[in-house]
Parts: structure tokens; C-alpha cells; sequence
């Protein structure tokens, strides 16, 4: 793996979101607690919603079009609505946030 800092925690409001440009394109990270982040596609597979934009309850987020919600752990939508949001390795380093350099490019070369 070959980690990338993208910002530092605090650059993302608790319960909230931001955008990430890449080289392989955007990301969209969500904070979902003091010390818990996690990163996904930002287009919701349903109707390309901007899932940055949705409301962040628990691990989960809704999107702001049609309220579809999709786990940030696993990526997969919840209840009956069937679709799946890629997510990507994320780790806090003393507040740094570190994106995954190698599964981005695995997105890419997909
Ligand atoms: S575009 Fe996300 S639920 Fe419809």
C-alpha cells in the first residue's frame, strides 16, 4: 500500500463530509465520529447523487436525491434498495488523514 495524506481530520466537520481531488479522480471522505473517517465514491449508483452531499448517520450515509443509504464499512446499500459504493482504505496517522494510493489506482485501471 502506499498511503497518501489528504488533509488532517479536522478539515471535515464531525458527521460530515469532504471532497478529495486524486489523480484517479474524486473521493469523498465522511467523518462519522471524533476519531472515525472513511473514504467512498462520491456518485451514488443509483442516479449519480452527490453522496458528499447526503446526511452521515452512524457508519452509514443518505444520499441527498432519493434517501438510499449505503454502509461505509462495506459499501453496500442498506434495506431494500440493491446497489454498491466502492470505499477505499483510510487511516489516521496523528490526525493526518491517509488515503490508499494502490487501491485508487486499482479504480482507475478497473
Ligand atoms: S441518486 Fe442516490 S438515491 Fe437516487
Amino acid at each position: 500500500m502506499s498511503w497518501i495524506d489528504v488533509g488532517h481530520i479536522d478539515d471535515i466537520p464531525l458527521r460530515g463530509a469532504r471532497l478529495v481531488k486524486t489523480v484517479q479522480g474524486c473521493v469523498a471522505l465522511f467523518r462519522t465520529g471524533p476519531e472515525e473517517v472513511f473514504a467512498a465514491s462520491d456518485t451514488c449508483p443509483h442516479k449519480g447523487g452527490p453522496l458528499s452531499e447526503g446526511i452521515i448517520h452512524g457508519k452509514q450515509v443518505t444520499c441527498p436525491l432519493h434517501n438510499w443509504v449505503f454502509s461505509l464499512e462495506t459499501g453496500d446499500a442498506q434495506g431494500a434498495d440493491q446497489g454498491h459504493i466502492q470505499t477505499y482504505p483510510l487511516r489516521l496517522e496523528a490526525g493526518r488523514l491517509m488515503l490508499d494510493g494502490a487501491a485508487l489506482a486499482k479504480r482507475s485501471a478497473a
